[in-house]
């Protein structure tokens, strides 16, 4: 009796430590991004994409889910970026409210042969899934085994349709561009929002990622590509997803491929309208949060840390030091990266970045886990030189940056929190 009494007090003291995690939901107070307990809480992690031709997140046909999230652990990370396409969400609606089997989906993306062998690794490497498993419940198992590791999941809407981002004439550049349907985004992004609220990890969504202009629709980019349709397109997005799910974060990203916010940050006109930016005329404003993209593009080979810092305020951090109450907000990092190779770790970019973003106290997700993509850009199980993991995702690609600099980095960025 006072055993049973005894296992069952103590059952209770962990149940009660376990719903301390996550401690949501986040809303943003100033730069801050805080918990319940008006904690801060600074997100570092990972992208995990699964917006390519097959919808499916990365990397299962070599390693399990388990073992992928254990990596990402391993590493002392707190979140990962798991993106989606529209796509996906157009699909479950043409197909009167079902998801796709995913075996379908392989075989439409990689052929009959490659698309069944390669379900039939995914299947063997992942024996809880069922013949018929859709899309949405792959997405479900990870972000139930990532809450089981106290991991956040940050769901990034892509593309519209699925492929390989950005090129500048691929059709979903910008809205209103080939396939980015203003009215398909706006029902996939309520979509994801109300179905991540069985996920009690699920704390922000983006909006869209690298908004840019299209080189295939000069009508599109002459007529749309510009602030004021930014602005409009961004306000429904934000309201879709709050009512969808009133408790996420809300990620509003920028023009030029998310590397420049400045017009929204510094309050001017949002051309060719004559309004500016204000959080107020959002549903949630407390629930709004500022990302941006960095690469160390050719053109910035030579640049030094000190201007990468200052291009980096430039394009939007200098919300991290501003008094503005319309437009102060947090900042996060939701892609940066680099070559995966022996050296490139030690240079400019890279180490600036490493010291940088955690003494700026500043969320990051770096782009990304996986060493192979089931296909991208019309090849199969193309190799990623800017993965974590190697090809067959079974240990690091650069050990040295992994152990020497990036786990440090996380550990950084969750003490200064
Ligand atoms: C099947 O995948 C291999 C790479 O694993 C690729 O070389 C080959 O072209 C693919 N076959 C087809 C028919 O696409
Ligand atoms: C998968 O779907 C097929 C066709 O609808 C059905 O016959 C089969 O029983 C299903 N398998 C499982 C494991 O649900
Ligand atoms: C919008 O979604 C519908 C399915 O509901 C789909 O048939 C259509 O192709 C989508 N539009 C675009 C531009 O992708
Ligand atoms: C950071 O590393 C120190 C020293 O190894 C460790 O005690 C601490 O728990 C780590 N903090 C986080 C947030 O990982």
């Amino acid at each position: 009796m006072f055993f049973t009494r005894l296992v069952s007090i103590l059952a209770a003291v962990s149940f009660v430590l376990a719903a301390d995690w996550p401690n949501g939901p986040f809303v943003n107070d100033g730069r801050w991004i805080v918990d319940a307990s008006k904690n801060s809480v600074i997100y570092a992690g990972v992208n995990w994409p699964g917006a390519a031709e097959t919808m499916l997140p990365e990397g299962l046909q070599y390693q399990s889910i388990e073992f992928i999230v254990a990596k990402i652990k391993e590493m002392g990370m707190n979140v990962i970026r798991l993106t989606y396409a529209t796509e996906m969400i157009d699909q479950i609606y043409d197909n009167g409210g079902e998801g796709i089997p995913i075996a379908t989906a392989l075989v439409s993306a990689l052929g009959q042969e490659n698309g069944t062998s390669i379900f039939q690794r995914i299947l063997a490497n992942n024996p809880t899934f069922s013949e018929n498993i859709t899309h949405l419940e792959v997405f479900d198992a990870i972000a139930s085994e990532c809450a089981k590791n106290e991991i956040y999941v940050h769901l990034d809407n892509h593309v519209s349709k699925a492929m390989w981002c950005c090129a500048y004439n691929d059709g979903n550049g910008f809205f209103h561009d080939t396939y980015f349907d203003v009215g398909n985004w706006t029902r996939g992004l309520s979509y994801m929002a109300n179905h991540g609220l069985s996920w009690p990890n699920l704390m922000s969504m983006s909006l869209r990622n690298e908004l840019r202009p299209t080189l295939d629709s000069l009508v599109v980019t002459t007529l749309y590509y510009n602030w004021g349709t930014w602005y409009t397109n961004v306000k429904l997005g934000a309201d879709a997803i709050n009512a969808a799910n009133p408790k996420v974060l809300i990620f509003l990203s920028g023009l030029l491929s998310d590397t420049y916010l400045t017009p929204a940050i510094d309050e001017a006109w949002l051309l060719p309208s004559f309004s500016t930016f204000n959080k107020n005329d959002f549903a949630a404003p407390n629930k709004l949060v500022w990302e941006l993209h960095n690469y160390d593009l050719v053109t910035l080979e030579a640049v030094t840390c000190s201007e990468l810092q200052t291009i980096l305020h430039l394009a939007g951090f200098s919300t991290l030091t501003s008094d503005n109450e319309k437009t102060a907000l947090p900042m996060v990092m939701t892609e940066w990266g680099f070559d995966q190779d022996d050296s490139t770790w030690e240079g400019v970019y890279a180490t600036c970045l490493v010291d940088y973003l955690p003494a700026q106290q500043v969320g990051w997700m770096i782009w990304v886990i996986g060493g192979s993509h089931y296909i991208r850009e019309g090849t199969q199980d193309a190799d990623e030189t800017y993965g974590m993991l190697n090809h067959e995702w079974s240990d690091w690609r650069s050990p040295a940056f992994v152990e020497e600099a990036l786990i440090p980095m996380v550990n950084k960025s969750l003490s200064n929190a």
